[in-house]
């Protein structure tokens, strides 16, 4: 492409880079999927295993509860793994992980099979089956992987629970999703300290009824308290003559459940996404291949989580499915000193880093030194996720760690997505702080209040107008509520709840949520678990929670609060809140800064306008209060 019919800050990947990759055609491949979604997403989907070919690649019969791949069999742990162990990979490194304190294991592919294979024989004699919820709450460690692999293999379902987030949340989500098994480790390293997660495991136990078996991941070694005839240890159970090292795999439908993750929404409690093991295996498949290109010598880094979306598709499913030798790293980035992770991509010879704009932040802070006393010449990509990345970030990100010669891949999606929506190829000419263009086969518009498209540089709702295979089918025993909260505001139209403009490129700019959904560093949060976890406290009758621009973390939560009446007002019960706060949701949902109010703004059916709040504490205009009460 002509570099002058593009306007604004443009950044090109060198020859050599486009040239090689895989989606080194990819105006071409976008063609093709516009002429034919059907036709590309079966090609897509023909690079993978299939026990029995599906007969339809898109039913729409039943609108919006899509359906893909109908008819198909396949299994994506076995695409993950057998796949590969049949062939020359069954020695290439699947994963390699360092601790934070300095621990290394790797795992070739031949490995992870059968560690899975073990893991996958334990939970069957404990009686899980086919479509049994398990809940995963863990660090970042191997064993994380393994057991989701596990429970993939055997058809069950799981719930994987970030292992920064604290007993209510742990509680809520085995509740809802009524696990029969918890797995956990007994606590993680972050930034040189022990989070007992077994202990925080044990509070929300005593809350939830429906599980049966706990079993525990030795990883700190501390002692834990393990209750007799429903605490067990992973690693005694791995060298029991049932944990063989085969295990059939289950052949599943493509439209067989294959994972809950519970995402904040608008209201209420934390929803159960629900993805699928056909449907979402191509799409991650496909995204992480032309997007991140990865080839077979590369060691691919996802700094994220595998308890968010982008830890199950691209540390977890993605990398495996293509084959990928990945990185995972335990710990805090800055612990001990703010290089660790440059460190650690010259030790390991990292080629592709993805990571958040909040994490790039907080190393700029730091000055270029710390990154400039590694190595960095192995990285050719780079990536971004979680939250607009504001254009000065972008530019140190891509100066500073990419030396001006890797390509920064912006991907823009959600957990609802389970798959990069909009997002760039490395040939695709970049601009600070746009993720560029949807994916191949993906359409999305920008609405006003009417479901009107807007012109360029109009700000609206953001909406994606065609289905893909990631999409989430529903969220688990609600079908209504998947129905109100993502296909009713513009029927027939998927409602992503950001807000973005387009450019006279055709580039897509977010600039946030439109709903009650708080990004804090790249989480994702809810205002209300926010403020029942505040409510929950025996001093506060009422709690609202907005966020407010932070310069590292993109947002900070700020929190009003109304004690009940008797109750004194004093900077150590603000401290008190705000560690109840962390002890019921986890500290990401620590409030920055708690204010006491006696009175909330509301609309007449007693809605708190945060709206309200949010612009007297930025000082700014609140707009139309003919809503107000008082
Ligand atoms: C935001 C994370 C701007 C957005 C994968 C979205 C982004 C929400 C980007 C989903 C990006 C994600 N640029 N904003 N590249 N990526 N977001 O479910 O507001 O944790 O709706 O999924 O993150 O958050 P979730």
């Amino acid at each position: 492409m002509e570099k002058k019919e593009f306007s604004g800050e443009v950044y090109y990947a060198s020859e050599k880079i486009v040239d090689n990759a895989h989606g080194k055609n990819w105006e071409e491949i976008c063609k093709s999927a516009e002429d034919s979604l059907e036709g590309f997403w079966a090609k897509e989907a023909e690079e993978l295993h299939w026990f029995k070919k599906w007969d339809k690649v898109l039913d729409d019969s039943n609108k919006p509860f899509y359906k893909w791949f109908t008819g198909g069999q396949t299994n994506i742990a076995y695409n993950c793994l057998d796949r590969h162990t049949e062939t020359y990979r069954r020695n290439k490194l699947a994963l390699i992980w360092e601790g934070e304190n300095g621990d290394f294991r790797s795992f070739s592919y031949f490995a992870l099979r059968r560690d899975t294979c073990r893991f996958a024989n334990v939970l069957k004699s404990l009686g899980v089956k086919k479509g049994d919820r398990v809940t995963i709450y863990m660090g970042r460690i191997p064993e994380l992987m393994i057991a989701m692999l596990a429970c993939a293999r055997i058809g069950a379902i799981h719930s994987v629970v970030y292992g920064g987030f604290s007993v209510e949340a742990l509680h809520e989500r085995l509740e809802d999703s009524q696990s029969k098994v918890l797995i956990v480790s007994d606590g993680s390293f972050q930034r040189g300290k022990t989070v007992y997660l077994k202990q925080i495991a044990d509070e929300a136990l005593q809350r939830a009824a429906t599980v049966e078996s706990v079993l525990v991941v030795k990883r700190t070694g501390e002692p834990v308290n393990m209750e007799a005839g429903r605490d067990m240890w992973y690693h005694e159970l791995m060298k029991l003559p049932i944990a063989n090292n085969n295990c059939n795999v289950e052949v599943m439908d493509a439209e067989d459940p294959l994972f809950l993750l519970y995402t904040s929404g608008t209201t209420g409690k934390p929803k159960a996404i629900l993805h699928t093991h056909g449907g979402y295996m191509v799409g991650v498949h496909s995204t992480l291949k032309y997007v991140f290109d990865i080839h077979e010598d590369d060691r691919y880094w996802c700094a994220a989580d595998p308890g968010w979306i982008t830890g199950h598709s691209y540390i977890v499913y993605g990398p495996l499915l293509n084959g990928a030798t990945s990185f995972m790293y335990e710990g805090a980035p800055t612990h001990p000193f703010p290089h660790r992770w440059w460190q650690m991509i010259e030790k390991y010879g990292i080629n592709i880093l993805y990571t958040a704009p909040t994490a790039i932040r907080g190393f700029m802070k730091y000055g270029d030194n710390w990154p400039n006393r590694s190595d960095l010449s192995s990285l050719r990509l780079l990536g971004s996720v979680g939250e607009p990345i504001n254009p000065e970030a972008w530019r140190w990100y891509h100066k500073i760690i990419g030396k001006e010669k890797c390509p920064i891949m912006d991907t823009w999606w959600q957990t609802e997505t389970g798959m990069f929506i909009i997002a760039p190829t490395p040939g695709v000419p970049l601009k600070p702080g746009s993720g560029t263009k949807p994916f191949a086969g993906i359409k999305m518009d920008i609405f006003n209040e009417d479901g009107k498209s807007v012109g360029p540089n109009e700000e609206g709702y953001l909406v994606i107008t065609t289905p893909w295979p990631a999409m989430l089918r529903t969220i688990y025993n609600d079908p209504d509520r998947y129905v109100s909260q993502y296909w009713s505001r513009f029927p027939g139209v998927y409602m992503t709840g950001d807000s973005a403009r387009r450019d006279e490129d055709g580039y897509f700019w977010i600039i946030g949520r439109v709903d009650d959904v708080i990004k804090v560093s790249g989480y994702r949060l809810g205002t209300a678990e926010i403020e029942s976890a505040l409510v929950s406290h025996p001093a506060v009758a009422e709690a609202a929670a907005i966020g407010l621009p932070h310069e590292v973390k993109g947002n900070a939560i700020y929190a009003y609060v109304t004690l009940k009446t008797g109750i004194e007002k004093s900077e150590k019960l603000i401290e008190e809140l705000r560690q109840h706060v962390g002890h019921e949701v986890g500290p990401i949902a620590k409030p920055e800064h708690i204010e006491f109010t006696d009175l909330l703004p509301k609309t007449r059916s007693g809605k708190i306008m945060r709206r309200v709040l949010k612009a007297k504490a930025l000082g700014q205009d609140p707009g139309n209060l003919s809503t107000l009460e008082e």
